[in-house]
């Protein structure tokens, strides 16, 4: 039981009449209400991906769609190939124009357009992606990080949900993408793939992919990523690492060689993280992934709100457990079920 102050009602004086306690936030009468259904779109390095999503609750209610990654990944031919995924949605009936929509994509985000393009053809970097997605699909759409939404996702509904404290979110395949939150509070676009680590770009060395392209098995990739996370760990501290990303599905073959000061948990949402993510940050309106978008009275990306206080977060031990199940492979004329 705690003692302490308990807050008195006040008395008004006389003559003055006395209006409700400020014991809660006043409302935001502007903000329309928001819907309970997106489109989330995943760019990927792979795949590109899509489906209907309650925001409410992170399920997807509508078949989800995956076509190959064109290639090369140009603006036009990813675009076109988000419009044949979002037809046919339409088609299926999962698609009005009132659905809004939310796309990741794998590089910066900023005032719509791409300001990195590590894992995708350079000349998004020349291009306003907002506005070709949008024109192509019939509907305003939001960009979000990839990881960043992948985060989002974790973080509301999934290995995360509700943590407070630091989480760092990796998701590792083609690349390495990373999410940082604070007391469920999102810091865009941290690129922690880009880090110096021994002297590369740490992708380049630990990302799925080049520990393919280096031909190194597991023990060894293992090694060198818990060198990376103590990088990361020295800077940020988190209490809990989260993984996701292709390479957190063979997790069983590494985990013995992995070594993590914070504890360590595999993505809840694996094939679908990037999915709900991009839906949900379309929900939350332009502030979820695009730094140039935020305005005063914005929504801001607080999720998980649900959590224990904030304050030491590491009492509370790991969550989640480690998911199995490989993404289907595409058909590169159609998109398909997944
Ligand atoms: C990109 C990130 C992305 C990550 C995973 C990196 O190369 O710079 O923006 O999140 O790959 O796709």
């Amino acid at each position: 039981m705690s003692g302490g102050l308990r807050q008195q009602p006040r008395e008004a004086p006389p003559g003055v009449v006395s209006s409700p306690p400020m014991s809660r936030r006043p409302s935001v009468r502007t903000a329309p209400p928001r819907p309970t259904r997106a489109i989330g779109i995943d760019v990927g390095g792979t795949g590109v991906k899509a489906a209907a999503v309650d925001v409410t609750t992170g399920d997807i209610v509508s078949p989800r769609m995956r076509l190959r990654t064109p290639q090369p990944s140009t603006p036009a031919a990813v675009v076109e190939t988000i419009g044949l995924i979002i037809d046919s949605l339409a088609d299926q009936g999962f698609a009005d124009p009132d659905v809004p929509a939310g796309a990741g994509l794998p590089g910066v985000i900023r005032a719509g357009r791409l300001m990195t393009a590590a894992n995708i053809d350079k000349s998004w970097l020349e291009v306003d992606a907002r506005a070709m997605i949008a024109e192509r699909i019939g509907r305003e759409v939001v960009l979000v990080n990839d990881a960043d939404a992948a985060g989002l996702a974790e973080m509301t509904f999934g290995a995360a949900r509700g943590r407070m404290g630091t989480v760092l979110v990796l998701t590792i395949g083609t690349g390495i993408g990373s999410a940082l939150f604070t007391d469920g509070h999102l810091l865009r676009s941290t690129e922690f793939g880009h880090l110096t680590f021994r002297g590369r770009e740490a992708e380049s060395l630990v990302s799925g992919a080049a520990r393919e392209r280096r031909g190194i098995g597991w023990k060894r990739w293992a090694r060198e990523f818990s060198e990376y996370l103590a990088l990361l760990d020295w800077w940020f501290s988190p209490d809990l690492v989260v993984l996701g990303g292709g390479v957190s599905k063979e997790y069983a073959k590494y985990e013995r060689w992995l070594t993590s000061r914070a504890p360590i948990v595999t993505a809840a949402m694996l094939n679908t993280a990037g999915i709900v993510g991009a839906a949900l940050a379309a929900a939350m309106g332009p502030a979820a992934g695009d730094s140039a978008a935020i305005a005063p009275g914005a929504e801001d990306t607080t999720v998980g709100g649900a959590g224990p206080a904030a304050g030491d977060a590491r009492a509370e031990g790991a969550t989640g457990a480690p998911s199995a199940g490989a993404p289907s492979a595409g058909d590169p004329s159609a998109p398909i079920d997944m």
